[in-house]
């Protein structure tokens, strides 16, 4: 619980961002973090562009490893697919009522236990285009902070309301906020996509997206463990057709496969709307079994607690 002003900056102006990874429980029992460096770095990136203080690499990695100790008895058993969900935040509190930053910071960490994401396996989604932006071509889409995800409330109501030739989606698909002619990011989660030779690995590259580490994560497995060509640039919504696969990525969302997306009344499926495509699925395979310390990780991915 906090007890805060009720000026506090982050209650009016939005002076607030904020962070999420995962504790995995290894085979062995250990704890695993994966990388929560890449946190600490963006977290650090969306206080300085909020004009906050930022909190210091060893500062986060200790709170987070303290947190994940602290509540040791709630990380769900290794095989369950469960996790330790950790939300590092930072608010601007205080007395206050100006626009202006705040008198007073406060960084905290908190946990919640989470189920795997797939209930039924892993199983491809539908998404659907919005009107709508979730940040300005030179906002704030790169950081991680609150603003971004009030704005992104509303589309993505809609699009789970939505219904398309007896469809239903999963969440909103946003398109680049100058054009609106090209993919930025799925929901909470990037995009990627796998040409449909299955040798590229292809996502979109804005200053509007945030950078997700797990996108990074698959970029570099995909490389390196995959062998295929990789590419961030602009994803056409109009030139879907090169694309075999496609992916949702994120903490939460590990990898969704993307069955097809809506966009005005074409609809564009990728490999199935039933079925994982196979790069997909090693891709998912390889990052999941790093979290869980099944799989040898790149160097400092892993930070045990
Ligand atoms: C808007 C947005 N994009 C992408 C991601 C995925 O980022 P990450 O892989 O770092 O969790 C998230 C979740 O943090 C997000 O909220």
């Amino acid at each position: 619980m906090l007890h805060i002003a009720e000026g506090s900056t982050a209650l009016h102006y939005g002076q607030q961002c904020f962070e999420g990874l995962k504790a995995y429980r290894a085979a062995d029992g250990s704890v695993n973090l994966f990388r929560p460096d890449q946190n600490a770095a963006r977290m650090a990136r969306s206080c300085a562009r909020l004009l906050m203080p930022e909190v210091p690499e060893e500062m986060f990695v200790e709170a987070c490893k303290q947190v994940v100790a602290a509540n040791e008895r709630f990380i769900p058993p290794h095989g369950t697919g469960g996790a330790l969900y950790l939300r590092p935040f930072v608010i601007g509190v205080g007395d206050n009522i100006g626009v202006r930053t705040a008198p007073e910071f406060i960084f905290s960490v908190f946990c919640v236990p989470v189920g795997p994401y797939f209930k039924g396996g892993l199983t491809p989604h539908n998404f659907i285009t919005s009107q709508y932006d979730r940040a300005a071509p030179n906002g704030t889409g790169a950081a991680k902070v609150g603003g971004n995800y009030a704005a992104s409330l509303l589309p993505g109501a809609q699009a789970k309301a939505a219904q398309e030739g007896g469809r239903h989606f999963a969440d909103v698909i946003y398109l680049d906020p100058s054009t609106h002619t090209k993919i930025e990011e799925v929901g909470a989660a990037n995009f990627f996509a796998i040409t449909k030779d299955g040798r590229r690995f292809v996502t979109p590259r804005s200053p509007s997206i945030l950078e997700s580490i797990t996108k990074y994560s698959l970029l570099h497995l995909a490389e390196h463990r995959l062998g295929l060509e990789v590419e961030e640039g602009d994803v056409a919504i109009g030139d879907l057709g090169q694309f075999g696969e496609a992916g949702a990525c994120g903490t939460a969302a590990v990898i969704t496969p993307i069955g097809g997306i809506q966009h005005g009344d074409d609809f564009h499926v990728f490999y199935s709307e039933t079925e994982v495509g196979p790069v997909t699925r090693r891709l998912y395979d390889e990052l999941v079994g790093i979290q869980f310390g099944e799989r040898e990780a790149p160097e400092g991915w892993i930070v045990k607690v």
